[in-house]
């Protein structure tokens, strides 16, 4: 079984599309897995304990289990507006979620790799993290939220003895059995260990009230981050029918998407947990940049930020899952702005496949009656099925976009080359018939092949040729023919202009 996770969102805050882009990518490659017939499971969710949270609550005028309640579902909401559907979606305040992290903390207890003493340092409660002088910027702040105080703790605390398991995560993410990529994050990590080393970290807070007790010592709550960090556990070993869903995943992930500002806690301290407690470790890390608008950090406090909602409502839901994936390659850090995205929406979406699509169909029920001619016709040989399995592979949905892309140039090319209608005009039936033979077929291709972009679009497109995706079988896409005397309907404009 394939098991993709996504960060789990705190619920300070509504959604931004810094968030999507994370869940899309897990929802395109789960759409991507399912298509080539693996059992899937994706994984998402939302982070609802800590002062973070507490804070947010109370500015509100809420009780946390309250806000967090509103909170998470503007996520759920969100994603269903981008059509993003996940297997399970896990809350931390789930009671199922937390009697895991309590078990999983009193084994390691238990077991002697928790131990009481005392932890002093910086503490940002923007990234609820203890900060270490270098991480500062030189008046004492944290470079991700500047505008918040760091606060000096000294506080009582359990720690975990991440120092012991230096070695074995440093020799895990060096032979690629917990596979950290891009190669430049792996580095990153290795470099990090190899330099600071790993000290022995907190994971109880003694001051934080809003969090699971630990089952040991009820004066603590349990540090956020390693609560957070055991929902891609809890998922499949909770208890209960109705936890999060019907299915459970099989531990461990096989994929999981971060961005580059949680890459230590994914990479190092989960993976030590995960260790301690004789757990297998998740196959693939994969760690993405971050978006700016305009060349500046999206934040409320710029008044920058854009919603998945926004976008929807003027690209609609399958054209902003695709140009948020292809705007920059997934994985780089990248800016963006309204008018790139208008752009990229009118050269790929409208221009590009929208065309192909409508000219094609067009063409069918002028020269063809809607009838497909028979034939055993491919794919044009442009749509590189190997490349765009490649890009999948190598965690590239910027790439696998971009093969489609070119397919679509070189078929927009050859109808320009070919001159269907001048074929017609001369009277050519032969050539007429192989060339909109091949032409339906490519079409058809490409929509299933488009489908974990954008469901809603390749649904359209199967749906004109009297199908749907379910009933495509992938490993015979490039050797069949699937269009051969199928009667093709008439199909409103997928992209409409923008206004
Ligand atoms: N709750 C923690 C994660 C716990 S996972 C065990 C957290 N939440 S978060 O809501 O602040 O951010 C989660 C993720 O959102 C980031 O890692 C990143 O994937 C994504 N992004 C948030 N802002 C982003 C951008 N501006 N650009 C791209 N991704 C961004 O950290």
């Amino acid at each position: 079984m394939r098991y993709i996770t996504t960060p789990i969102y705190y619920v300070n805050d509504n959604p931004h599309i810094g968030h999507a882009v994370t869940t899309l990518a897990a929802d395109v490659f789960a759409r991507y897995e399912r298509l080539r017939g693996d059992e899937t499971f994706f994984l998402t969710g939302t982070d609802e304990h800590g002062a973070k949270i507490a804070e947010a609550a109370a500015k509100a005028g809420q009780e946390p289990k309250e806000f967090a309640d509103a909170v998470s579902g503007q996520f759920s909401k969100a994603w269903e507006s981008l059509g993003i559907a996940p297997d399970g979606f896990i809350r931390t305040t789930d009671p199922k979620h937390e009697a895991v992290v309590q078990q999983f903390l009193q084994q390691l207890y238990d077991a002697g790799h928790i131990y009481k003493g005392e932890y002093r340092g910086h503490y940002c409660v923007g990234c609820e993290e203890f900060k270490t002088e270098t991480q500062l910027t030189e008046d004492g702040k944290c470079p991700l939220h500047p505008n918040q105080e760091i606060r000096e703790v000294s506080e009582e605390s359990y720690l975990f003895r991440l120092s012991a398991f230096q070695d074995q995560v440093r020799s895990a993410i060096e032979r690629d059995e917990f596979s950290v990529r891009p190669e430049s994050r792996k580095n990153e990590v290795l470099g990090f260990i190899n330099h600071e080393g790993l000290r022995d970290v907190a994971i109880s807070r003694k001051n934080v009230a809003w969090g699971i007790p630990l089952p040991w010592d009820e004066d603590h709550t349990v540090y956020v981050w390693v609560d957070a960090l055991l929902n891609y556990l809890s998922a499949s070993e909770a208890d209960g029918p109705d936890f999060i869903s019907e299915k459970r995943p099989q531990f461990p992930p096989s994929l999981q998407f971060i961005g580059k500002d949680i890459l230590r806690f994914h990479a190092i301290i989960w993976p030590a947990l995960l260790i301690a407690s004789e757990k297998p470790l998740p196959k693939t890390l994969f760690v993405h940049g971050y978006f700016t608008i305009n060349g500046q950090k999206m934040s409320k406090s710029l008044g920058n930020v854009i919603t998945p909602e926004q976008l929807v409502e003027r690209y609609g839901a399958d054209a902003t899952r695709y140009l948020l994936l292809k705007v920059v390659p997934f994985g780089a850090d990248g800016d963006m702005s309204l008018e790139r995205l208008d752009s990229l929406y009118n050269d790929d979406l409208a221009n590009n496949l929208g065309n192909l699509v409508s000219r094609v169909v067009a063409m069918l029920v002028k020269y063809r009656d809607g009838r497909v001619p028979a034939s055993e016709a491919r794919a044009h040989s442009a749509i590189e099925f190997g490349e765009y399995a490649q890009s999948f592979d190598e965690v590239d949905p910027s790439g696998a976009a971009e093969v489609l892309q070119s397919a679509i140039d070189e078929l927009n090319a050859y109808i320009q080359e070919k001159q269907p209608w001048a074929l017609a005009k001369s009277g050519n039936e032969a050539e007429l018939d192989a060339a909109l033979a091949m032409l339906a077929e490519s079409v058809f291709v490409l929509a299933v092949l488009f489908c974990p972009f954008m469901p809603e679009v390749g649904r359209k497109i199967l749906a004109a040729f009297g199908t749907s995706i379910e009933h495509v079988n992938y490993a015979t896409l490039e050797s069949t023919n699937h269009t051969s005397g199928k009667t093709v309907s008439a199909i409103e404009p997928l992209f409409p202009r923008l206004a």
